[in-house]
Parts: structure tokens; sequence; C-alpha cells
């Protein structure tokens, strides 16, 4: 191709137009202008375009085809070793006034952003083929669904998004019909050829050291470069899904949240539905997948990351989750922790950074209690289990279309959604956060959700195990400011009314002084997920402290369980030193938002304060 000859954008390769809709052809035609791709691919999100693009990926050595007879349709990708999680230093939030991205976000000026956008994504996508990617989130008749398409030019993303979301030509045709769409533009930034027509040869993960990941809150667009992973590059799920759709809901009277939804069924057939915000890498796959210990409770999987929750016509909020499949992380993924999580992955899964088995099938550290005498790491290196260090990446993940889980709910494709009975906030913590405690009213629950706070995982770069607020699990997920969003869910609060869910903060994560965790956790938690249901159903007790109302701990049921009375009291105790230490923290943090933080919840700090000092 001449440097100055574009490709078709408008058709498909036989020449058949690819959409009548105007304003999606005239974007395309742009973003091909600026990128300069050799070709432009309209995806249909079917079984043959998935098949054709992970077949070209193995020739190209780009992905490697698991053995088909432990994981059939399965594959293996090893990214660029810095390239590896989401950049939240590179995560941009582009509103006009820097007061609406807030004092959690990076705010950038949009018109100086633009200009910086133009100058890396000129020429970026050269040499390379540019995949338009129509999807959906949620189902595609649900009127809480929204609809965006992905421009990229990794095919590694094309696959992903399939397995993600719901891609094809009939969210082509809501386009068409006028629906409105969120624009989303992706680039590794490693174009094949430089302006002066010189071919660099491609690597197995093209990305590029400088990374943007930025969002245009008013104008709703996204725009990512230089990642080809996760977070940064499946521009539907966390640009889109929570920082984009949060300002939506804003604006329209609903929540976009990082949550997951579970339907839990009681020993007496009652089916109650639950949403739970925890940090990420902390559990909430883990949750989502729940094999309850305790006789006759079940918990099926309706998702197991983001919700999207709003009052429906019966006055109770509502949720779903938009996406359609699980992007989860693999270590600590085993038999004995997610089983259900183990089975859902028996073939057509993508593994990205996990370790590769000498018999073609894959590994990570948890997935079985003792590795494999060898392996070959996720940078393609010898492993031994004593190699001293990990053969999986901490953030190494698997992508499997939600579908293939056996424990999925039948409502999880459900269009209106599902009642949510209880709301769950979780973080790590070592100290302070109980077990368990229930807040007293949804302005309580507001106030823990936006003073939780986590010790920092591996699923974004940073210090792993530095403790850090993260108010609803949202601090890198917020399209705005945080305040405000706070602000929002009072609002909501009040207009639920007495539909409104309860809350309840959880922690599995607490630990005793010689750094033991105190409580078991995984299929256990379906201890405290009963004791919060026999709350909702108003048969068990509480005691109120000044941070919310415990358990009871003789009514939570224990049998079976090997648990101490000194570390069942240690898992409950509240200590009014650390307690007023933390809001001495909290106050600190509400201060950093000039002023904007409700009244509602600096009355719920005073108010904590108080009861912890009388
Ligand atoms: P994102 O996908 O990153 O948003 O995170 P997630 O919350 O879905 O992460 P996931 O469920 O995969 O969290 C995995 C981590 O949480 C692993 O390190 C697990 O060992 C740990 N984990 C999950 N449940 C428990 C639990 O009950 N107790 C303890 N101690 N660890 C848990
Ligand atoms: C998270 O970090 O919360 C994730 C993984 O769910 S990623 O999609 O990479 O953001
Ligand atoms: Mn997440």
């Amino acid at each position: 191709m001449t440097m100055t000859e574009l490709p078709r954008h408008a058709e498909h390769s036989d020449g058949r137009q690819a959409t009548t809709d105007d304003s999606l052809r005239a974007w395309v035609a742009e973003i091909a202008a600026l990128t300069r791709p050799d070709e432009v691919v309209w995806c249909d999100g079917s079984m043959q375009e998935a098949d054709l693009l992970t077949k070209q990926l193995v020739a190209e050595g780009k992905l490697i085809r698991l053995n088909p007879e432990w994981r059939p349709n399965s594959f293996l990708a090893r990214t660029d070793p810095a390239d590896v999680a989401r950049v939240e230093d590179r995560t941009f939030i582009c509103s006009v006034e820097p007061e609406d991205a807030g004092p959690t976000n990076n705010w950038r000026d949009p018109e100086a952003m633009r200009t910086e956008l133009r100058a890396v994504f000129a020429g970026s996508m050269r040499g390379r083929t540019m995949y338009v990617v129509p999807f959906s989130m949620g189902p595609l008749d649900s009127p809480m669904s929204r609809l965006g398409v992905e421009i990229t030019d990794s095919p590694y993303v094309v696959v992903s998004m399939g397995i993600m979301t719901r891609v094809g030509t009939s969210v082509l045709e809501l386009i068409e019909s006028g629906v409105p769409w969120v624009a989303t533009v992706h680039s590794v930034g490693a174009p094949l050829s430089g302006d002066d027509g010189a071919h660099h040869d491609d690597v197995a993960w093209p990305s590029n050291p400088t990374k943007y990941i930025v969002q245009f809150p008013e104008t709703r667009e996204i725009w990512s470069y230089g990642s080809g992973y996760g977070g940064n590059a499946l521009l539907a799920k966390k640009a889109f899904a929570l920082r984009i759709a949060s300002v939506m809901a804003r604006d329209e009277g609903w929540l976009a949240e990082h949550m997951l939804l579970i339907k839990v069924t009681s020993p007496e057939g009652r089916a109650y539905h639950i949403a739970a915000a925890f940090p990420s890498a902390s559990g909430k796959t883990n949750l989502a997948m729940l094999r309850p210990t305790i006789p006759g409770w079940t918990v099926e999987t309706i998702g197991d990351d983001i919700a999207w929750l709003r009052q429906g016509p019966d006055g109770r909020l509502r949720a779903i989750n938009p996406e359609a499949g699980f992007f989860g992380v693999a270590p600590g993924t085993g038999m004995d922790t997610n089983l259900t999580a183990v089975e859902t992955l028996w073939g057509n899964t993508i593994f990205t950074n996990v370790a590769l088995r000498d018999d073609g099938d894959v590994w990570w550290e948890g997935l079985t209690p003792t590795p494999p005498e060898h392996l070959i790491d996720w940078q393609g290196n010898d492993w031994t289990p004593d190699s001293g260090r990990p053969a999986a990446h901490p953030n190494s993940r698997f992508t499997v279309s939600a579908a293939q889980s056996p424990s999925i709910s039948d409502d999880w494709n459900n269009p209106d959604g599902v009642p949510i009975d209880a709301i769950l906030f979780g973080g790590r913590r070592a100290t302070n956060v109980p077990l368990v405690v229930e807040a007293r009213d949804w302005q309580h629950g507001v106030f823990i959700g936006a003073t939780m706070s986590s010790e920092k995982t591996a699923a974004a770069e940073g210090v792993v195990g530095e403790l850090r607020r993260d108010p609803f699990a949202m601090l890198p997920f917020c399209g705005y400011n945080m305040a405000d969003y706070w602000a929002h869910w009072l609002r909501v609060g009040e207009r639920l009314g007495f539909h409104a869910p309860a809350i309840f903060q959880v922690n599995w994560f607490r630990k005793s002084g010689d750094g033991r965790f105190l409580w078991p956790g995984f299929g256990e938690n379906s201890r405290v997920i009963e004791w919060i249901i026999r709350r909702l159903e108003g048969a068990a007790g509480a005691i109120e402290s000044p941070i919310g109302r415990l358990p009871i701990t003789d009514e939570l049921t224990m049998d079976g369980l090997d648990i101490s009375a000194d570390d069942l009291a240690a898992l409950f105790e509240v200590n009014r030193e650390s307690w007023l230490a933390e809001s001495e923290l909290t106050a600190e943090f509400f201060a950093r938002f000039d002023g904007r933080v409700p009244a509602a919840l600096n009355a719920e700090l005073a108010s904590l304060r108080y009861h912890l000092t009388r």
C-alpha cells in the first residue's frame, strides 16, 4: 500500500457495506485516517471469526495452543513483562473542570490531552489490521444495557472482547436504528512501519513503554494506547462499564459498580440477591462462585466484577451484570478455594501469563497443592519448584465465557435484572474491620463504602500490601469526583426509601498478631452469608457497636469449623483506639475533597468519633 492510500473502511472485504450508520462510518474512517492501518475488519463476534483469529495468532507465535486433550480450544498468551497490569498512574479523566475529576483521579485538560493523543495515535496502526468491534454491555433486550464500539489493532483484544462482551451484527442493527453508543479506540502503539516506510518486525506481545488510558467523561469517549492487557485494553470493562458508565449513571439516576452479583437460596427455598464490592483481586470471583460449606444453601453466579443497578418499576433496586465473561485472577484459584472456577476453565479459555506444563496444559500457584516438577514460567523460561520465583505472574488471568460456569444462574441474562436484597463492602484488612458488621441504615452504609480501605494487590502496578483508601472499591474506576459519587449514592438511597437494600461490611482477611488469617474464608464465607440473610429475614439478633451492628457470635453457624474462641473474639473485636486513629485518617481523607464531601457523611464521621469516645 502506498503511504497516501487508505484502506476501504466502510465495507467488508467482499464489498458488502459494513454499516448503514453514517456516524459510525465517519468515525471509523476518521480513526483509520489517523492511525493508518493496512486493513480494516468489521467483527461479527462469530465462532468462525474467533477461530480464524486464534489460528492466526498461533501461527504468528503470539498465542500457544494448549493440549486439546486437556484444554480444548484454549490458549496461552505471554505478555511483555512490562505490560502485566492496569497502569493507574497513566489513567486519566479528562473532564473540562479539574474538580469534576476530583482529587482521587489523574486529571488532564481535554484539549491538551487530545493534542497528545493525536500525536501518539498518528500512524500507530501502520502495518497492522484495524478491527471494529461493536458490543453490548448487558443483554441486547435489556433497557439497562448500553452499546459501544471498540476499534483496536490487537486481535488478542478482539478475541477477548468476544468472550467478555456480547459482540455481533445485532449490535450494529441497534446502532443503525439510532441507539446511542460509546466510542472507544485502542492501539498497542507498535506500528510495523515508520513514516519513512521502514519495516519493523513484529513481536509476540506488541506494546509501547508509553501508555495512556484516557476517559473523556463529557463526550463519553475512551482512548487507550500502549498496552494490550486487561483493563487497559478491553475498553468495555473498566473504561466503559465503570469509568464512563459511572458518569452516565450519575446523570441518569443509576449506579455503575465494581461488584459481583449472586443469587443465594436458603434451605427453605427462599431466593435472595446480593451485590458485593471488593477491591481488585480481593475475592469477588471467589464469592461469585461460592460453594457453601453449610448444608442446604446454594449460591449461583450472576456476575463477578461489574454490576449496573437501577431502581425498577416495582421500586426495588435491580441489577444486571453488563459483562458476558470472566477475566479472573488465576493464582489462588484451586480445587480447595474455587472448584467452580476450575471447572469453568475446562476449555474455550484464554490464559494470560500463567505457566505452561510439559504436557501442554497450564498451571499457576494454588491450582494444585504441589507444583509440577518442571514448567515453563510466564516469561517463557524453565522453572522448577526451587527456582525461587512464581511460575505464573501474580496478576495472571483467565478469560472465559460466563455461560460456561456450572454455577451460572438462569437469571444472568434477565433483561430486567435481579432485585437486590443486600449490598456488601469488603476489603483486605489485617486489622480493625470485623468479619461482618451491619450498617444501621443506607446513609451509614454509604459512609462504610466511602471509608473503605484495602491492602494493595497485584491487579495494578504499585507496592503490594500497602494500605490504601479504596472507596466502594472504585478508586481506580470512578469517572468523576468521588465526593459527588457519594452524594449520588445518598440520592439513590433517598429515592429507594424503604425499598433500599440492607448494607453490610465484610472482611475475610483479618489477621492475628502473628500474621495468621483468623478466618478460613472461601466456602466458609457461606456462614457469614447465612447470618446476613437471617438478618434480612429478621431471624438473627445483633449487638450495637460504634461501627455498626455485630453478630451475636453464638448465633453464627460454626458446626464443623475448627476455630478457637479467642480467634472468634478477635474476628469481631472493635478496638476503640485504633478505630479513633482510623477516624483521624478518614477526616484527613475527607479534607482532600475541598468541602465537597456530603454533610451526611461528615455527620456519620462525627457520630462514629462520638460513639468511640463515649
Ligand atoms: P478483580 O478481577 O481484580 O476485580 O478481582 P476479584 O475480586 O474478582 O479477585 P479474585 O476473586 O480473583 O481474588 C483472588 C484473591 O483473593 C486470591 O488471592 C484469593 O486467594 C483471595 N481470596 C478470595 N477469597 C478469599 C477468602 O475468603 N479468604 C482469603 N484469605 N483470601 C481470599
Ligand atoms: C481489576 O483490576 O479490578 C480487574 C482486572 O478486574 S482488569 O480488567 O485488568 O482491570
Ligand atoms: Mn475488577
